[in-house]
C-alpha cells in the first residue's frame, strides 16, 4: 500500500463552456467584494466533513471561519488548522445570535453543517436534537438575511427518502419520506431555507448528501463503510444487519470538492435548487462493501441478521448533479476502504477506544 504513503491529488478537469463560465462568476464575485478574499462560514467546521472542506477551501484560496459547539469534544480536530493565517474559530453555537454575529465578520459565503447527525444520536437526545436541529438551526437560518452573502449551502441528506421501491432510483423530485428524527429535521430545514427565498440578499442551495466515508481528521467509526472496515481490521465478528438493502456512499473529499463547484458556479444555476450529492459510481449494497473488504481482507469473520431497526433502502439517480454541475466522485469505495485500512495498520487511531465519541456520535460531552 505504498503508493497511498502520499496519496496524489485527483484535479478535476472541467469542460471549456463550464469553465468559461465559473471564470466569468469568478470576477463578478470578486469585483462585488472589491478584490477581498471570499471568506467562507463554516457552522459545524470541527466535525467529519468540515475538516476536508476547510482542507480543501484554504487550498483553493477561500479565507475560512469556523463557528463550532464542539459537541463531542471534538475541538482538536480542526488544531491543524490553526496557524494557517487564512483560519479562524470561534467557539460557540449556531443558535446564539451573539456567536453567530462575531462568526459572521467579513464572511461572503456560509455552509451550513451543523447538528446532531445521525440517527442513533438524534433517537437517544431527542430534546437535545429538537433544540439543535430545528431550532438553532432556524435561529441561525434567521440571521443570515440582510448581510449581503453571496451564497449559503445548507447540507442536508438522503436520508430524507427513506424507502425506495427496488427498481426506483430518487431524483429530487421524489416524493420524501423521512424516517427518523434525524431527517424530519432535515426536511423542515430545506422548507425552511426554500421558504425564504423571496426575502433574503444571497443565493442558497441545498445539497442532500450520501453517507459519507474516507479519512478525516474526525474520523467517525459510526458510518458504515468507515465502521466495517475497522471493525474487520480489529479481527472482531462483524454483525451485519439488512446485508441487500442499497444506500449512497460519497467520499468526504468528494463533497468538498462539490461545495467549492458550487460556491464557483453562476449563481443564477444553482439558487434555491437541490441536487442529490454523490455519484452513480458510490450505491452500494452493504454486502457488496463487505465484499470489497473481504476481497481486502480474507477469512475475517462475518455474520448476517435481516430484519433490523434500520429499515432505510434507497437508491439515488446523481443525474442532476452530474450533468448540471458537471460532478463526478473522483473517490470509489474501494478507495476509501484502502486508505483506512492503510491508516489503521499505522497505528492511528490506536486511542479510539479512550476517546470514543471523539470517533463517533454517541455521546454528547461538550454540550
Ligand atoms: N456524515 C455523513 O454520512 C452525512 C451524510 C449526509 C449528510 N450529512 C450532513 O453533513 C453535515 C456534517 O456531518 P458530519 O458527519 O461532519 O457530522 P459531525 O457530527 O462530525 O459534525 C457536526 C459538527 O457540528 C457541531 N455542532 C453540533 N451542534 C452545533 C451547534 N448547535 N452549533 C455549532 N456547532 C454544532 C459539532 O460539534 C460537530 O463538530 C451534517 O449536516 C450532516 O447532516 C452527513
Amino acid at each position: 500500500m505504498s503508493d497511498l504513503d502520499n496519496p496524489p491529488e485527483r484535479k478535476d478537469e472541467l469542460p471549456a463552456d463550464i469553465a468559461a463560465r465559473i471564470e466569468i462568476e469568478r470576477r463578478r464575485i470578486a469585483s462585488r467584494l472589491n478584490g477581498r478574499p471570499r471568506r467562507v462560514l463554516l457552522v459545524g467546521g470541527s466535525g467529519y466533513i468540515g475538516c476536508p472542506v476547510t482542507s480543501h477551501l484554504l487550498a483553493q484560496g477561500y479565507e475560512i471561519v469556523n463557528l463550532d459547539r464542539l459537541v463531542y469534544d471534538n475541538g482538536s480536530a480542526a488544531l491543524g488548522y490553526f496557524p494557517h493565517p487564512a483560519y479562524r474559530f470561534v467557539k460557540g453555537d449556531m443558535g446564539d445570535p451573539a456567536a453567530l454575529n462575531d462568526a459572521l465578520e467579513g464572511v461572503s459565503d456560509v455552509i451550513l453543517l451543523a447538528g446532531l447527525v445521525g440517527d442513533p444520536i438524534t433517537k437517544k437526545f431527542t430534546e437535545a436534537s429538537a433544540a439543535i436541529n430545528d431550532a438553532a438551526l432556524k435561529r441561525c437560518i434567521d440571521g443570515l438575511g440582510g448581510r449581503g452573502l453571496e451564497r449559503v449551502i445548507f447540507v442536508s441528506t438522503c436520508s430524507n427518502y427513506g424507502l425506495i421501491p427496488e427498481d426506483r432510483r430518487a431524483d429530487e423530485n421524489f416524493e420524501l419520506s423521512p424516517l427518523s428524527h434525524y431527517a424530519r429535521s432535515k426536511v423542515a430545514a430545506e422548507l425552511y431555507l426554500l421558504s425564504k427565498r423571496a426575502e433574503v440578499d444571497y443565493t442558497a442551495t441545498i445539497l442532500r448528501f450520501a453517507t459519507a466515508f474516507g479519512l478525516a481528521p474526525r474520523m467517525r467509526f459510526d458510518l458504515t463503510v468507515n465502521e466495517f472496515a475497522r471493525e474487520l481490521w480489529l479481527d472482531n465478528e462483524l454483525l451485519v444487519f439488512d446485508a441487500h438493502t442499497w444506500r449512497p456512499y460519497c467520499h468526504v473529499k468528494d463533497f468538498a470538492r462539490l461545495i467549492d463547484r458550487v460556491l464557483g458556479f453562476p449563481a443564477e444555476e444553482v439558487a434555491f435548487e437541490v441536487f442529490n450529492a454523490g455519484g452513480d459510481l458510490n450505491n452500494h449494497t452493504k454486502q457488496s462493501i463487505v465484499d470489497q473488504i473481504l476481497q481486502r481482507l480474507p477469512d475475517r469473520r462475518v455474520a448476517y441478521k435481516a430484519d433490523s431497526t434500520d429499515p432505510r433502502n434507497y437508491r439515488v439517480d446523481f443525474s442532476k448533479v452530474r450533468t448540471r454541475l458537471a460532478f463526478e466522485p473522483r473517490y470509489s469505495v474501494g478507495d476509501g476502504i484502502d486508505e483506512i485500512l492503510w491508516a489503521l495498520g499505522l497505528g492511528l487511531f490506536s486511542d479510539r477506544d479512550e476517546r470514543r465519541n471523539f470517533y463517533g456520535n454517541y455521546d454528547l460531552p461538550g454540550l
